[in-house]
């Protein structure tokens, strides 16, 4: 990324997994490559998955159900109490519906994983053979998504002859970093890969992505490759909570928007991009090249207009 490199004075590189292909793309289809395949080897003919109203993981479940003559059911929770039309039909909403996915609403605090039990046994009453997908696809086999995305990372820089001192992203639901820390790990590649908070405090999240790591270097054959140091997460860019745009997002979607024709989302890669920006500027990335891992989301934006003030664009000549 030549124009941000510059204006950050840090030799910064970007993984495009929001081109991913499913659906706008983002980082869950790496997942769902594992899970749905985990779901067809059970003979599913539905899927169900939970997350937030805008969650680009239940979009990405119905688009790639819809690639494979799967129905898919979505649990969504109200977790912003944001009451603006747009968050509520527009931007992965839309996209859910579009892509024939069916909608089930909930307030925030609400017990999800439970209540995507008791919705998966009423279907299953009904005779369907339902897969449940954890939320953000953050299990073992998903997180094998991003143990490939590691081997495939580790073969682009050895192509481009790239010594690459650091990967940054945005976590949440964990799978994505525990895959990454696995896959990195397996390879003994040494690479740091830094984690930017979206949701839980830093020592939760921290656990949360190391606990998956192990769990997913066992299925992969590696036990015990993953150590605690090799886990970290910088939680600082949350603030006032998940799936609220914060001023650090916004001027990072901006930036990524202005300077390299990239869109972020409010929710994920615009906190991890404000983390990889702030970070920069105060110097942590001195001499190094690092590496965005762009998780997508900008699907989302459209749920997220008022977050923008875009009246100076508006002009008279
Ligand atoms: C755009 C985007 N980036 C990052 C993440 C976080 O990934 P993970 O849940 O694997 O930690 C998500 C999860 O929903 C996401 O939608």
């Amino acid at each position: 990324m030549k124009r941000l490199s510059d204006e950050l004075g840090v030799d910064l590189w970007i993984k495009r997994d929001d081109c991913t292909g499913l659906s706008t793309g983002g980082n869950k289809t790496r997942k769902l490559e594992f899970l749905m395949a985990e779901a067809l080897e059970q003979g599913a003919d539905m899927v169900m998955t939970q997350g937030a109203t805008q969650t680009n993981h239940g979009r990405q479940t119905a688009a790639a159900a819809a690639k494979l003559g799967l129905a898919c059911h979505l649990l969504l929770e109200d977790r912003t109490g944001y009451d603006e039309a747009n968050y509520n039909t527009n931007g992965n909403v839309l996209l859910d519906h579009l892509h024939g996915a069916t909608t089930q609403k909930f307030p925030a605090g609400h017990d999800m994983p439970g209540e995507m039990e008791r919705a998966a046994e009423k279907k299953r009453a009904k005779g369907h053979n339902v897969y449940v997908i954890p939320g953000g696809g953050s299990n073992a086999t998903g997180a094998l998504g991003y143990v490939n995305c590691a081997f495939e990372l580790l073969g682009q820089f050895n192509d481009a002859s790239l010594k690459v001192d650091r990967i940054v992203h945005a976590t949440g639901s964990s799978g994505t970093q525990a895959g990454l820390v696995a896959g990195m790990c397996a390879m003994n590649a040494q690479i740091p890969v830094l984690g930017i908070g979206t949701r839980a405090p830093q020592p939760k999240q921290e656990q949360m992505v190391y606990d998956l790591a192990c769990k997913t270097a066992e299925k992969l054959g590696c036990p015990g490759v993953v150590q605690r140091e090799h886990v970290m997460a910088n939680t600082d860019y949350v603030g006032e909570g998940y799936g609220l745009p914060t001023g650090s997002g916004i001027e990072a979607i901006r930036m990524f928007a202005e300077l390299e024709g990239i869109l972020l989302d409010p929710c994920y890669s615009a906190k991890g991009a404000a983390g990889l920006i702030d970070l920069a500027r105060k110097g942590e990335f001195k001499g190094e090249r690092v590496v965005f891992l762009h998780t997508g989301g900008a699907a989302a934006l459209g749920g997220y207009d008022f977050a923008f003030d875009s009246s100076d664009r508006w002009v008279t000549l």
